[in-house]
């Protein structure tokens, strides 16, 4: 059995979740990790003296139960699979027992214990005008506040993102502004080829 573990890490809006399932649809035998199942419950979340809530530091999320779930599948994909109704093909096109595990989110790589189980690691980037514009057309649950973007989601972008910089050399930065079709193709490629180097 070969199981292969790729992260889709990156800005809010870069296109992770887009991109994710895209490769979760192409890729037989793969599952999906999303790591905006782990948020915490809202009146667990702290508040800052602006009133900002704070959601985009990594003490928001379960991130315990978050890695649970990837050691679950990491020892187990079939029975991972079988448990969420995913159909397990005997021989898929990149090879029989190949599994692979997509994790996306925008704090996957700022959690110590994650960070060794993945064999790539992809991080989208958008400028701040495409971000803060993406953004302004989404609603979230529980909505963002007026100021919100600027007022904590960008600073908290900045500093997450140094903090993963100084802990990690093996990120592959990806232009978020991509064609949808073109992210999902080069990004495709790249694991055949990573399963490929698994078989020497
Ligand atoms: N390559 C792309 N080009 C243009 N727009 C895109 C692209 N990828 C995603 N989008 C659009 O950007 C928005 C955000 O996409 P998506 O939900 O995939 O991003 P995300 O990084 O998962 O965001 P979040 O921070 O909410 O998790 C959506 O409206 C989506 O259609
Ligand atoms: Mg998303």
């Amino acid at each position: 059995m070969k199981t292969v573990i790729v992260g889709i890490g990156g800005i809010t809006n870069g296109g992770k979740s887009t991109l994710a399932t895209r490769l979760h649809q192409q890729i037989p035998n793969s599952c999906l990790i999303a790591q905006d199942v782990y948020f915490k419950e809202d009146c667990e979340v702290p508040v800052d003296s602006k009133g900002f809530k704070q959601y985009d530091v990594v003490s928001a999320l379960h991130m315990d139960r978050m890695t649970d779930h990837v050691e679950l599948w990491k020892k187990n994909p079939e029975s991972f699979m079988k448990q969420k109704s995913l159909r397990v093909f005997e021989e898929s096109l990149l090879g029989k027992d190949v599994f692979v595990l997509i994790v996306e989110g925008f704090l996957i790589y700022n959690y110590r214990p994650l960070n060794s189980l993945y064999n790539k690691k992809y991080f989208l980037e958008i400028p701040y005008e495409i971000c803060k514009t993406r953004r302004s057309t989404r609603m979230y649950n529980p909505p963002d506040p007026p100021g919100y973007f600027d007022g904590h989601v960008w600073p908290m972008y900045l500093k997450n993102r140094k903090e993963m910089e100084e802990m990690l050399s093996d990120i592959v930065f990806v232009d978020g502004l991509q064609e949808k079709d073109q992210l999902l193709d080069s990004v495709y490629k790249d694991i055949v080829e990573i399963i490929k180097g698994l078989n020497k």
